[in-house]
């Protein structure tokens, strides 16, 4: 327990985080770097940018309510001290991202429509069933489903985007570097605390591992309706037809993320976040669950 408690401490966050990676940030990137002006000229671009903020706005504000849910839920007090410094990490990924839109052009009054209109209706069930183990103050169910599942998501997702964006976007790709470093601790605590509850409760682990199955197939649900869309194929040509993409190679688990067709994109995602989920569950002996494709 002395090195969770080290590892999770507020001091440590302290150091690490806004006194580490995130001293001089603004909105999570160094101050004066802005949007590509061709991501605010391009209708289709700008379209894109949109839908994909504000699934992070959606994916994190989820966090937001599950890790400020679970600090009531926790067990003991190292978790409830250390899922306040989740609760922070959180609120300012909803504010970097929320400021993204902002960034993009969306007037502060438009703000929760262009949520409504853009939030992808699978990655909103998603987050209602974690929500929903929350809500009931179950603490091993709410952790898994937030810190290995949410955040494997997450971690992810934010991994392949920072790739992606490094040369097309550094001022995206700085906001979600600093984003990446707080979900690795984020998983990291998952794996760390639970571990010991689940062998204290084996009765939980069947429906436990039926609610990764769950959010997995929601997950999925989203990847296919991002990837497989047409406004994502044409995105790669308009890239291209201004020199941006095909200037900028980016490899991501071995793919070319400037030349990858899109199914090719959503499959290695899929893959790598399904075999991190397995990798995860295994540790804290649980059993990962291979969800339905949609
Ligand atoms: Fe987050
Ligand atoms: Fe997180």
């Amino acid at each position: 327990m002395a090195d969770f408690l080290g590892a999770y401490s507020i001091q440590h966050w302290l150091e690490s985080a806004p006194q580490g990676y995130l001293e001089g940030t603004e909105y999570g990137h160094p101050p004066g770097e802005a949007e590509p002006k061709l991501l605010l000229e391009d209708p289709l671009l700008h379209e894109q940018a949109l839908r994909t903020t504000v699934q992070l706005v959606v994916g994190e504000r989820c966090a937001l309510s599950a890790s400020s849910g679970l600090i009531n839920a926790a067990p003991d007090e190292a978790s409830k001290r250390f899922l306040a410094t989740q609760t922070l990490d959180e609120a300012r990924h909803v504010e970097i991202f929320t400021q993204r839109l902002y960034d993009l052009g969306v007037k502060k009054g438009e703000l929760e429509d262009v949520i409504r209109r853009f939030a992808n209706p699978n990655l909103v069930k998603f987050a209602e069933l974690l929500l929903e183990k929350v809500d009931k103050k179950d603490f091993v169910a709410g952790v898994v489903g937030q810190n290995i599942v949410l955040e494997g998501l997450a971690f992810n997702v934010f991994e392949m985007m920072h790739a992606a964006n490094r040369e097309l976007n550094p001022k995206f790709a700085h906001t979600l570097a600093g984003t990446i470093a707080d979900e690795r601790r984020h998983v990291g605590f998952g794996e760390n605390r639970i571990g010991s509850l689940i062998r204290d409760n084996p009765s939980r682990k069947g429906e436990i591992e039926r609610m990764q199955k769950e959010m997995s197939y929601w997950m999925l649900a989203t990847f296919a309706d991002s990837f497989r869309s047409a406004p994502a194929r044409e995105e790669r040509e308009h890239w291209r037809a201004a020199g941006g993409a095909s200037a900028a190679p980016a490899s991501w688990h071995g793919v070319d993320l400037s030349s990858a067709e899109p199914e090719e994109l959503e499959q290695v995602l899929a893959d790598s976040v399904l075999a991190d989920f397995k990798l995860r569950l295994g540790r804290i002996g649980l059993q990962y669950q291979t969800p339905a494709r949609p």
